[in-house]
């Protein structure tokens, strides 16, 4: 497959003079994408039924004659003053009741029905006008779900919506209070339009209650695309995608990703080393200029899962960002690595973010391909290298790989009500696992919780999966691969009660979790041969084989045929060691790698990326601080 690389551009903040040159210039650095119309809204329409389109068909021919692909934006992240003037009560309200106001971007409640009917007429309007253009070749719904904190809302449409999705699960509210365990603390509901928004209670609500308006926050997401997708898909034949984010967990990007052709993501890794990652500070300092090692690799794996193999970078950090709490410069060479390991994952595209630095408004402080006067900026230059490196780069193909690590939204909805400790999260833990597997050399897949035929993986990795249904846990437990299970798997029910028999309640694995406890992060319990459970640990019965064990003799992990149960949140040393042995079990290879070297297995070449600012040894060669290595299986 041709990968391609491309970037965002906004016709409407530069005078039309220079479209042309700007067309050009893209062109001759190889890109072949250009992203637009996404925030576009106020100039498109500035006032109720006021269309005024005819510019975005200027820009788009400019740019498809220059020979360039649109990537054309629904402009519904940024609905102009007038839309919240026709429709007061269309912003989304904090948990503390409060207004989200105008003045930014993501200013609407996802519940919000008259918003939903703006937001349909308006991509009507864009599919019907470009669905047959030639020049737009792909569609993206929307701006970044869920960015800024926008998935939950807590406003009166949330509320109304809320009680019928209730109803559509429970069928009876006596259904529901008994699911609920509403007995405990009198809270028992005579009927469906009893039941408020799990926030601003004395003390913590419901964890089934708060569970319950997670999910239907997140289906509320999946819905409001949907009706998006269905009003393209009726006027287009191009794929249609949604530019997704780095760690955010408050909807299921897998039902949203289930109505898309691709999915694609942003990612600015040193944003999000200072933002996201959740690493230490030295972590972070070492690799401030870099960003984290495995970061964007996880969620290239993700989002391939989530685009059904197709899957893009849609904004690629070009330089120094204006959000995170430092914003430091890349390294020379890292732009063009985060380019490379993308492809190595199987990105079909990378476009950069953005075209020209604006000098006004948030994003002043936020790099582009050029500067404000217009002179090349350093993301340029990589750009440039890395479309010439395209033309006679090796073939790269992503295969199935020896490992799955199931990545379940819903399961974090369930760490995120109720973690038990104070920074347990349910990405945390997953993440976890995937660098200790990445630093062992290894290629990964992830996958979502729904799969259930796991042939071909040698591996499967399932943490944390707290509900697990009984149709999981026996394609689980009847796979031929290792598989890893815990802590917390299957410790709740659908809907965040304990179940009896205790969890994990797994077929073939007599093991059970009779106590739960979680620690201070100062207390880590250390087993014996090395590592520790650090936060969180269970004490394990039955008659499995203990495989791991507290440094008191306490059973840590237990193992019965290919299912092996963590009672604890194992810190790096003894993931690693439990996946070794599984590897070794299995017969796969591994590597340890060590700093900031990683790879990735892309059909017959392996592509070796450093992130460390030294020049260091691999099995294929020495890799400079920053580099790439492409090496012939
Ligand atoms: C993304 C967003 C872009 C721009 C960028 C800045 O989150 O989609 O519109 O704001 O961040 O880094």
């Amino acid at each position: 497959m041709k990968r391609t690389l491309g970037t965002c551009y906004y016709p409407e903040h530069w005078p039309e003079e220079i479209w042309e040159a700007d067309a050009r210039r893209m062109a001759e650095s190889g890109l072949t994408w250009v992203r637009v119309g996404e925030f576009a809204w106020s100039r498109l329409e500035p006032s109720s039924g006021d269309l005024q389109f005819d510019w975005l068909d200027r820009a788009i021919e400019v740019l498809g004659r220059a020979g360039l692909k649109v990537v054309l934006g629904t402009p519904t992240a940024t609905p102009p003053r007038w839309v919240l003037d026709k429709h007061p009560d269309m912003l989304a309200l904090d948990n503390e009741g409060r207004p989200r106001g105008f003045g930014s971007r993501r200013h609407y409640c996802f519940s919000h029905e008259g918003y939903r009917e703006e937001s349909d007429r308006i991509v009507h309007l864009f599919a019907e006008r470009y669905g047959k253009n030639p020049y737009v070749a792909a569609w993206q719904t929307d701006n970044e779900y869920g960015c800024h904190d926008t998935t939950l809302s807590y406003s009166d449409a949330a509320r109304t919506a809320f009680r019928t999705w209730l109803k559509n699960r429970y069928g009876s509210v006596e259904a529901l209070n008994r699911s609920w365990g509403n007995v405990f603390w009198s809270m028992e509901y005579a009927s469906f339009d009893e039941i408020d928004l799990p926030n601003l209670t004395v003390t913590e609500p419901n964890p089934s209650h708060m569970l319950a308006f997670r999910r239907f926050s997140s289906d509320q997401v999946a819905s409001f695309n949907k009706r998006q997708v269905e009003i393209i898909r009726a006027h287009s034949k191009a794929p249609i995608g949604h530019n997704f984010m780095g760690r955010i967990t408050e909807f299921d990007h897998f039902k949203v990703g289930d109505d898309l052709d691709i999915a694609t993501w942003d990612s600015y890794p040193l944003g999000f080393l200072e933002d996201r990652v959740g690493a230490e500070t030295t972590h972070q300092r070492f690799y401030a200029r870099q960003g984290d090692p495995d970061f964007q690799a996880f969620h290239h794996d993700l989002y391939r899962a989530v685009g059904k193999g197709r899957w893009w970078v849609m904004e690629q950090q070009p330089g120094p960002v204006n959000w995170a709490p430092y914003n430091p410069a890349p390294l020379p060479g890292m732009m063009r690595l985060w380019a490379w390991e993308a492809f190595a994952h199987g990105a079909e595209a990378v476009c950069y973010f953005r075209w020209r630095q604006a000098p006004f408004a948030q994003e002043q402080m936020h790099a582009g391909m050029l500067r404000p006067d217009n002179a090349d900026a350093p993301a340029l230059h990589a750009a440039r290298q890395v479309a010439s490196e395209l033309r006679d780069a090796p073939e790269v193909r992503v295969r199935q790989a020896p490992v799955a690590l199931i990545f379940d939204y819903d399961a974090d909805f369930a760490w995120a009500t109720q973690p038990h400790g104070a920074g347990l999260t349910y990405f945390q833990l997953v993440f976890d696992a995937y660098r200790a597997l990445r630093k062992l050399g290894l290629s990964i897949d992830i996958v979502r919780a729904q799969t259930r035929d796991f042939s071909g993986y040698s591996i499967v990795a399932a943490p944390g999966l707290i509900y697990m249904p009984q149709d999981l846990k026996r394609a689980l437990s009847e796979t031929e691969a290792h598989v890893v299970l815990g802590p917390r798997t299957a410790a709740r029910n659908a809907d965040m009660v304990i179940p009896v028999p205790l969890p994990p309640d797994m077929p073939n694995l007599d093991v059970t979790v009779s106590c739960v406890e979680s620690i201070r992060p100062d207390m880590p319990m250390p087993l014996k041969d090395g590592g520790s459970f650090v936060g969180y640990r269970e004490e394990l019965e039955g008659s499995a084989e203990i495989v791991v064990e507290l440094e008191d003799g306490q059973p840590a992990a237990m193992r019965a045929g290919n299912l092996t149960y963590v009672g604890g949140w194992c810190d790096e040393t003894t993931w690693t060691r439990l996946f070794r042995d599984l590897c070794d079990q299995a017969g796969i290879e591994t590597t340890q790698l060590s700093g900031g070297v990683r790879c990735r297995d892309a059909g017959g070449v392996r592509i070796w990326t450093n992130y460390g600012t030294q020049a260091a040894d691999t099995p294929a060669g020495r890799i400079e601080a920053a580099g790439v290595l492409f090496q012939a299986l």
